[in-house]
């Protein structure tokens, strides 16, 4: 089966690959760079950092892309979200993808700057407006994704609808680890794929060995949905800092620096993730998608690419 060809705007990456965006430093510039190297979109996440760190992210990856395709990911949930859209504007980043929401504010602020915005969205009505109000894709987000969810039904339920309802190019993502994955997103009607959780397992992801690990050692039964005080569910590996919430006892606190527009104060996850990402498993939060399990190696980004064409190719 032949490789669709992807385009976002005027950007058409050589594979229909894009790495999701991981906030609070999962990924940085090397992880996005070394992806737009190999062919794909790569994308920083831009929650959980300050104006003047994903100024440099930006700038720290566009030296080493080699003329790839960059994106950032804005987290409509986080108070600065309109400030970091425009600092990415600023940096002449190719495209924004906008997670947890979006406002219509966004598609204005990259029509002047000339940057496509990608909302992700998990059903068909949300494409919709997307669509309406100037979106250049969708990426649809099953509820095998990690992270914050959208939604409780699979990629494979919800893919055909959301293509059935639009005309923009349309991205599946959401448990998707190796080709043969992504060969059955294309079958059903995918113009692309978007992983986040291969790709944590590369060289190039900075997040801490310890971090690493416990995907590597994730087995299915570990794979937990948590409460965030975004107020939305999270994919999450069953660890010490998960248990402590199922048992609804008190997270330790810590000092609110207000980074969400909304926040139930429960505990404060961007130092749960934050602690998790430096390699404090036990205090924090890690996020990972529901087919962590079937990951068992830590690769270089182009090994990865090169494993999921010849994996495509023969599926
Ligand atoms: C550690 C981690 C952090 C994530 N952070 C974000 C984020 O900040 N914003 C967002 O829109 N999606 C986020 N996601 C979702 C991914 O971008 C991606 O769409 C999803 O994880 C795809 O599923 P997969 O991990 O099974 O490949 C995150 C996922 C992971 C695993």
């Amino acid at each position: 089966m032949q490789l669709p060809v992807l385009k976002i705007g005027n950007l058409v990456p050589k594979y229909p690959i894009i790495q999701g965006g991981m906030s609070i430093k999962v990924s940085t510039s090397s992880l996005a760079a070394a992806v737009a190297r190999a062919g794909g979109i790569g994308v920083i996440g831009g929650t959980g950092i300050t104006l003047e760190e994903l100024k440099n992210e930006i700038q720290t990856a566009r030296t080493t892309a080699g003329g790839g395709i960059l994106g950032v990911n804005i987290m409509f949930a986080a108070h600065q979200f309109k400030d970091m859209v425009q600092t990415a504007i600023n940096e002449c980043i190719d495209v924004i993808f906008t997670g947890a929401g979006f406002s219509r504010d966004i598609f204005e602020m990259g029509k002047k700057g000339g940057v496509p915005i990608v909302p992700i969205v998990s059903s068909a009505r949300a494409a919709r407006l997307a669509e309406r109000c100037g979106a250049a894709a969708v990426v649809a987000e099953g509820t095998e994704a990690g992270g914050h969810l959208g939604t409780d039904r699979s990629i494979k339920e919800i893919l055909p609808e959301i293509k059935e309802a639009v005309k923009i190019p349309v991205v599946a993502a959401g448990g998707i680890v190796n080709g043969f994955d992504m060969a059955e997103m294309i079958k059903l009607g995918a113009d692309g794929i978007q992983m986040a959780t291969r790709f944590v397992l590369s060289e190039e992801c900075s997040v801490a060995d310890a971090y690493k690990q416990v995907y590597l050692n994730a087995t299915e039964d570990d794979i937990v949905i948590v409460k965030s005080p975004v107020g939305m569910p999270g994919r999450a590996i069953r660890n010490k800092f998960s248990e402590l919430m199922e048992k609804t006892a008190e997270p330790p606190k810590t000092k609110c620096n207000h980074c969400l527009k909304q926040c139930s104060h429960v505990y404060c996850i961007t130092q749960a993730l934050l602690q998790a990402r430096n390699g404090n498993v036990d205090k924090g939060l890690v996020f990972a998608g529901k087919n962590v399990f079937k990951i068992k190696d830590i690769l270089p980004v182009e090994k990865i690419f090169q494993n999921i064409l010849s994996e495509y190719a023969t599926s």
